[in-house]
C-alpha cells in the first residue's frame, strides 16, 4: 500500500534543519506506512516473483521514505532499536553485506555477522542448522546469503523470526532487485515500465541479479532483452516469468549491437566466474558483449547504464562508462540502503 508522508517532502528540502517535531511525525508516518504495506505480509522477503505491481511500487515508496536518512538530510530514527539482526553470510559479499548492516544500524538495531569462512557450515553444519541455532539466540531477523538456491526459503520454514534474502544461488536477489527498480524509477520518473524497454546483458544463466529483475520489470511493464552469447542466455529463459502477457515481453538477443541504440536502460552483469567450473567463457566475449565508449556512443540519449557490481572493469565494462555520465552505480549502491532499510523496518517495526 502507497503511502507518503507531507512532513517528508518537507523535510527533504532543508538540510540538517530538521526539527524534532517533523523527525517524530516522520517516524510515526514511517512506522504507520510500514504497518500497512501489504508486501510485509509473508512475513520474510524471499524473492520479487509473485509480487505485484502496487507491492513493488509500495516497497520503493517505503524506500524512498528513508533515502534523505541515507543521504544525510535527515536523522535516523531507532525504528529498531534493542533489535539483533544476524548476518548469515555463506558467500563472498561487500556491498550487500555492508548495505544491510548500515541499513540495520541506520534504524537502531545491532548487527551480528556469520560469515562463511568462520561458521559452523566449514564444519559441516547444514544451512539449516545453522540458522536454526542462530534464530535460538533469540536474534530478530536472519539476513542470507548462502549458495543454495531456495537456502533462505528453507531456512524461512524452520525459525520463527523474518528471513531475508540476500542472494541464493542462481535463484533470487530481491533486494538488489528493487533498489535497480528504485534507480530506474528515479531515471525514467516512473515505475509504470508499460513500453520501456531493458537489456539485460552478460552471464544470465547464473544471475540471480537478471532472475529478481525479470520478475520486477516485467511486473512493472517493461520489455526485457536478454543480451549475452548462446553459452550463457539459455533461449527458454522466459519459461521463468509465470504471467503468459508478461512472458511474452521477454526476447533473448545474441547481437548487442542490434538493441544498443534501443533501450532505456543497459544493465550489465558480471560472468560468475564463480560458477562457472567447466564452462569456458568465449574468447570474443569482451568484443561482443563488453560496454565500451563506442557503444555507449550509440545509446539513445538520456539512455542509463546499471550494474548490480562488483565490477570486472575491462570485462563487461570499461572505466568510462563505468564513471561516465550515463551511469548509475554509486546511484544503486545508495538506493541500496534505503530499500534494505526499508525492507528490515517493514518487516521487524510493528
Ligand atoms: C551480485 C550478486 O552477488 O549476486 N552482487 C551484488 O550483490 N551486488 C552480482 C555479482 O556478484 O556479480
Amino acid at each position: 500500500m502507497n503511502f507518503r508522508l507531507g512532513p517528508l517532502e518537507v523535510l527533504c528540502g532543508h538540510s540538517n534543519n530538521a526539527s524534532n517535531v517533523s523527525r517524530l511525525m516522520l517516524c510515526i508516518g514511517i512506522l504507520c506506512g510500514m504497518s500497512t504495506t501489504t508486501w510485509a505480509a509473508t512475513g520474510h522477503l524471499l524473492g520479487l516473483e509473485g509480487l505485484s505491481r502496487p507491492q513493488l511500487h509500495a516497497m520503493l515508496d517505503d524506500a524512498e521514505q528513508f533515502l534523505p536518512v541515507v543521504q544525510g538530510v535527515v536523522d535516523p530514527e531507532p525504528l529498531l532499536a534493542g533489535r539483533v539482526v544476524a548476518n548469515l553470510f555463506l558467500e563472498n559479499s561487500t556491498r550487500t553485506r555492508v548495505s544491510f548492516s548500515v541499513a540495520a544500524q541506520r534504524l537502531g538495531a545491532q548487527v551480528v555477522d556469520l560469515l562463511g569462512s568462520t561458521s559452523s557450515s566449514t564444519k559441516g553444519e547444514s544451512l539449516v542448522d545453522t540458522a536454526a541455532n542462530i534464530a535460538a539466540m533469540g536474534v530478530d531477523a536472519i539476513v542470507v546469503r548462502c549458495t543454495a538456491s531456495g537456502g533462505p526459503q528453507l531456512i524461512s520454514e524452520h525459525v520463527d523470526v523474518p528471513v531475508l534474502n540476500a542472494g541464493d544461488g542462481m535463484h533470487e536477489h530481491p533486494t538488489q532487485g528493487l533498489l535497480d527498480l528504485l534507480t530506474i524509477r528515479q531515471h525514467l520518473g516512473t515505475a509504470d515500465l508499460d513500453g520501456r524497454r531493458i537489456a539485460i546483458v552478460g552471464d544470465i544463466g547464473s544471475s540471480r541479479v537478471a532472475r529478481s529483475n525479470l520478475h520486477a520489470l516485467t511486473t512493472c511493464g517493461a520489455d526485457v532483452v536478454l543480451v549475452g552469447p548462446a553459452e550463457l542466455v539459455p533461449t527458454d529463459f522466459e519459461r521463468l516469468i509465470p504471467n503468459e502477457a508478461d512472458r511474452g515481453r521477454v526476447t533473448v538477443q545474441h547481437d548487442f549491437d542490434a538493441v544498443i541504440s534501443d533501450v532505456d536502460v543497459v544493465m550489465m552483469l558480471r560472468i560468475q566466474f564463480e560458477r562457472h567450473e567447466d564452462q569456458a567463457i568465449p574468447e570474443d566475449y569482451i568484443e561482443r558483449y563488453g560496454l565500451n565508449a563506442a557503444r555507449a556512443e550509440r545509446m539513445a540519449d538520456g539512455a542509463a547504464v546499471l550494474h548490480p557490481g562488483p565490477v570486472n572493469r575491462g570485462v563487461e565494462l570499461v572505466n568510462e562508462v563505468a564513471d561516465g555520465p550515463r551511469s548509475l552505480i554509486l546511484q544503486q549502491v545508495t538506493n541500496g540502503v534505503a530499500v534494505r532499510m526499508a525492507a528490515l523496518a517493514g518487516l521487524l517495526a510493528s
